[in-house]
């Protein structure tokens, strides 16, 4: 039911964290692979270790905010593995942060094209391809931070995670009809390099916001991913799946 056999699928963001964990599993589950980050040697080391335990990758650098880049993601998915089903958008990052007046109009630009651009710019070549075989999976990862949370200083990577799943909703509705299902995945706070708990306070806040009272390992976040690129949720569309926490209801 979780098996990704004779499945191809672009992961983004798998230089590191979520995307990298997510990368390994769908591997270990038959996937065959294009990951994608701005990271050449982290993705190169990325394929060593998959195909060190017999899995299939490739990688391609670039930054996911380039027209181009998408593009050559989706042709390399075609031409090296004979097409797409499964594209997992989420590459991402908080960037710079600070209350709403002190925001340069460029630091909203950044976070605004690098998580929710970046994702409609994957998604505008990855659909043509997921429909010619079928249809498939199409993922975005958001966050509960523009969905049930407001986090001070977060106003452009909010506004962009909540836009990812307007994105989610429209191309769930625009190609359920031909197979394609769509859907956001949102973590609660996952210990990354991306993540903002840079101090002991900053963590124990954190964790302390959580109903499982602790941060989550970028691995049961890609168990979410798998779930929604498998078979395993075959009538899920449009969806916004919280893998959080308990972060959005939590109030001890
Ligand atoms: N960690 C959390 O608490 C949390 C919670 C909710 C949602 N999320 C979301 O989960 C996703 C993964 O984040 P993470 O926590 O795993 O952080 P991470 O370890 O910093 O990974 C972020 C990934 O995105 C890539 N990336 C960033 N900007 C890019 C760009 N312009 N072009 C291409 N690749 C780019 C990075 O690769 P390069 O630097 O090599 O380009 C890296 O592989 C993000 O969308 C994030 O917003 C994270």
């Amino acid at each position: 039911m979780f098996a990704l056999a004779n499945k191809v699928a672009i992961v983004t963001g798998a230089s590191s964290g979520i995307g990298r964990a997510t990368a390994k599993l769908f591997t270990e589950q038959g996937a065959k692979l294009v990951v994608a980050a701005r990271r050449q040697a982290e993705l190169e080391a990325l394929v060593a270790e998959i195909e060190d335990a017999a899995g299939t990758a490739i990688a391609l650098a670039g930054d996911v905010r380039d027209e181009a880049y998408a593009k050559a993601l989706v042709d390399l998915a075609v031409g090296r593995f004979g097409g797409l089903d499964i594209a997992f958008n989420n590459a991402g990052s908080v960037g710079q942060m600070g209350p709403v007046p002190d925001m340069l109009l460029k630091t909203w630009h950044e976070t605004i094209d690098t998580n929710l651009t970046g994702a409609f710019i994957g998604a505008k070549y990855q659909v043509p391809a997921l429909l010619e075989r079928g249809g498939g999976s199409l993922i975005f990862t958001s966050s509960f931070v523009g969905r049930t949370a407001g986090i001070p200083g977060m106003a452009a990577y909010a506004a962009a995670k909540a836009g990812l799943i307007g994105l989610t909703q429209v191309l769930a509705a625009e190609y359920g009809a031909q197979g394609l299902r769509v859907n956001a995945l949102l973590p609660g706070g996952t210990d990354t390099p991306g993540a903002t708990t840079t101090t002991p306070e900053a963590r124990a806040f954190v964790e302390g916001i959580h109903a499982l009272k602790r941060m989550a390992q970028p691995q049961e976040i890609a168990r979410s991913a798998l779930y929604l690129a498998s078979d395993a949720s075959s009538f899920t569309t449009g969806t916004a799946l919280f893998a959080d926490g308990g972060v959005s209801i939590n109030r001890t």
